[in-house]
């Protein structure tokens, strides 16, 4: 990187973009010729993906990565796993062996991530460093430990350049890890998933592509879809209690979520429960973060689930993204008369967070800057490198717990992402109190910091720690951390 941080006034005026729309979208030169896409009729009942569900401690699935989905209710070319965005969910629990055959059947390399996983990083594990070619196919085996906690977790491509193309192509998919023994779920009467994707499809049904300037911002679809579904509903009776397992699928989207006439009830975050309910007004999902929502209605009528604007600070002064506009509806809630709604559990059966010295402590630094070579480009790195998927960017010894301090110097916000081992935020510039679980993705606030503490425990392995607006790690927003048992 050849500069330092720069402030979003001189980065627009060194990029000759003062007055570029921040969505800009492109399908062929200039405005879309065919418009955009009009979803279908909406009010439809919510669905959710097909479930595959392991057995005897196995599932074996095949999951075939192809366009040709049905999304807002409409025919397009997007890509799915097995004809469908989402792809199947997949249910597995503790101690089970994942075995995933991937076929790829898109016109470009791919390979799979299981985001949130406590699983080995090695082999033909949770391995980011594979490559499928188009028409190749690739058997994974993944070992989900014994202990590992239940919760809500999910699956998409990680080969580096593409990541966010093929994810806001539709490559996604729920993993969800079930309760075993005495780590009961807590009892609900319906229990619901809520992936959320964007995406900006044009006319004909093709996904459109980001301009340079959308991908450097993080792109943002203009169609915001549940389970792939536009503003779908959830009709629930009178006095249930209902669990929305919510993904933030997105790929560059902070959802802050809200949901009319009610308080949200957390009961987990990134898929883990938390020690204890937490009721709040909104619940804000970095992409890739997940939380588990405790929904009671309180009376009859419609309450829309929405994502309220979110300010992820930019490049410049261009606010006209998307999510500058006002709240996005996600999913609407229509319940029945209201009775009395049910009391929610007073404590959660929360994995106790680990304990024991620290052995190391480092400081990451995620920047932007001018790229080093021709004009109008931002450079996006760690340490002020961009990704290398050779270089060894921090080494660890296996069985160690570190505190790592990430601090953001640049105008705009970065979710902090590491493959295999979940952290815990113990601190961060902007004052949120620390969960008290494990978790995989915390939002670094522009020119500000998080600390965590990580425990480099139950496997070695060399993979990748990135920014989760996934348009900055195909950028190089992304380094590798070799564990070495
Ligand atoms: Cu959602 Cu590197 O992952
Ligand atoms: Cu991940
Ligand atoms: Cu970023």
């Amino acid at each position: 990187m050849s500069g330092g941080p720069i402030s979003r006034r001189r980065a627009l005026g060194l990029l000759g973009l003062g007055t570029a729309g921040a969505a800009g979208w492109a399908t062929g030169l200039g405005a879309p010729p065919n418009g955009r896409l009009q979803p279908a009729a909406q009010g439809q009942e919510l669905a959710e993906p097909r479930v595959l569900a392991s057995r005897d401690g196995l599932l074996n699935v095949r999951l075939v990565a192809a366009p040709g989905v049905r999304l807002a209710g409409r025919d397009t070319t997007a890509w799915g796993f097995n004809g469908t965005s989402p792809g199947p969910t997949l249910r597995v629990r503790p101690g089970d062996l994942l075995r995933l055959r991937l076929v790829n059947h898109i016109d470009q390399p791919t390979n799979l991530h299981t985001h949130g996983l406590h699983v080995s990083p090695s082999g033909n594990s949770d391995n980011p460093f594979i490559t499928i070619e188009p028409g190749d196919s690739y058997d994974y085996a993944i070992r989900i430990p014994a202990r590992h906690p239940a919760g809500t977790f999910w699956y998409h491509p990680h080969h580096h350049g593409t990541v966010a193309d093929q994810i806001f192509a539709g490559l996604v998919g729920a993993l969800l890890v079930e309760g075993v023994g005495g780590e009961a779920d807590v009892p609900v009467s319906g229990d619901r998933l809520l992936l959320v994707t964007d995406t900006t499809l044009d006319g004909a049904g093709r996904v459109a592509s980001p301009t340079t300037m959308a991908r450097m911002m993080g792109r943002e679809g203009e169609l915001v879809l549940v389970n792939g579904q536009h503003q779908p509903v959830i009709t629930v009776a009178a006095g249930s209690v209902q669990r929305w397992r919510v993904i933030n699928g997105c790929v560059s989207r902070v959802l802050p979520l809200r949901l009319e006439g009610h308080r949200l009830t957390q009961v987990a975050l990134d898929g883990v429960f938390l020690p204890a309910p937490v009721d709040r007004d909104q619940v804000v999902l970095a992409p890739g973060n997940r939380a588990d929502l405790l929904v009671r209605p309180t009376g009859s009528g419609q309450y829309a689930l929405v994502s309220d604007p979110y300010d992820r600070g930019g490049l410049g002064m261009m606010d006209g993204g998307p999510s500058a506009g006002g709240p996005v509806t996600l999913v609407t809630l229509a319940a029945g008369p209201a009775t009395t709604p049910p009391s929610v559990p007073a404590t959660l059966p929360a994995p106790a967070v680990p304990q024991g010295p620290v052995t190391g402590q480092r400081r990451l630094t995620f920047a932007m800057g001018m790229a080093r070579r021709g004009m109008g480009g931002m450079s996006f790195t760690i340490d002020g490198r961009t990704y290398d998927p050779n270089r060894d960017d921090q080494s660890v010894a296996f069985g160690t717990a570190e505190e790592w301090t990430v601090v953001n110097t640049s105008p705009m916000d970065h979710p902090f992402h590491l493959h295999a081992w979940p952290f815990h935020v113990l601190a961060g510039s902007a004052g949120v109190p620390p969960a008290g679980v494990l978790q995989d993705v915390v939002l670094v606030p522009a020119r500000g910091w998080v600390r965590l503490r990580i425990p480099f425990s139950d496997f070695p392995g060399r993979t990748v720690f990135h920014c989760h607006i996934l348009d900055h790690e195909d950028l190089g927003m992304m380094a590798t951390v070799n564990v070495r048992d």
